[in-house]
């Protein structure tokens, strides 16, 4: 019995709270046991998700972007361990809320941190898991401003235009390099993105 492990990826505000929601629903009505989760942090993961905290905390400016990568992959660590690992062997189908993908357009498209350090120290904190497939909302800098303009924002919400640029480039470079990965624009009505998610999710189960 091996589940699969389903991530979604994308710009802060491109739309993944709502589409992961929408596809819990759909495949939680098709019969499948499925389990919502997210990163930094992790669902039932009590450590995970105070090592959340203490990286989205807007008080928190002087973090040192070297501190920050490590928090995240310590929250993925015990994410991985806790949550999604046996969450696969009981044969769930896991909804994860940024993974991997998110690291190298953060920390390494949009920090600049080593591509090379991040790779082999993730892989090694993730326990080599990788995502069964990958959905990639894409939004730009200017249509993400738009949404957040009434929404509180956290620390990561609040960097420049220029930063939100460059992690939409580490991004789609990711997406023309890696397979399993379904590229969807983050614009447009609500329901028609979900049926696209849909789609490309049917093919794989
Ligand atoms: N297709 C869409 N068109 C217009 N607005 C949208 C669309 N999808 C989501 N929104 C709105 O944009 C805002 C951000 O959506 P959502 O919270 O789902 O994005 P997110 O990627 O999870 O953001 P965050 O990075 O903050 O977690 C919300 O107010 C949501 O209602
Ligand atoms: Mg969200």
């Amino acid at each position: 019995m091996k589940g699969k492990f389903i991530v979604f990826e994308g710009g802060d505000k491109s739309g993944k709270s709502t589409q992961i929601k929408l596809l819990q629903k759909y495949l939680k009505k098709k019969g499948h046991k499925v389990l919502l989760t997210r990163e930094p942090g992790g669902k039932g993961s009590v450590i995970a998700e105070k090592i959340r905290k203490i990286i989205l905390n807007k008080r928190h400016k002087e973090m040192d972007k070297r501190a920050e990568l490590l928090l995240f992959l310590a929250s993925r660590a015990q994410h991985v361990m806790e949550t999604v690992k046996p969450a696969l062997e009981q044969g769930k189908i896991i909804l994860c809320d940024r993974f991997d993908a998110s690291t190298y357009a953060y920390q390494a498209a949009a920090r600049n941190l080593d591509p090379e350090v991040i790779k082999y120290v993730n892989n090694w904190a993730k326990y080599g898991l990788e995502p069964d497939y990958s959905i990639y909302l894409d939004i730009t800098p200017e249509e993400a401003a738009e949404r957040r303009r009434d929404e509180k924002e956290d620390r990561l919400d609040s960097e420049a235009r220029e930063f939100h640029e460059l992690v939409r480039q580490g991004y789609l470079q990711q997406a023309e390099e890696n397979g399993n990965w379904l590229t969807v624009s983050a614009v447009g009505d609500i329901e028609a993105i979900a049926k696209q998610i849909q789609a490309g999710i049917d093919k794989i189960l």
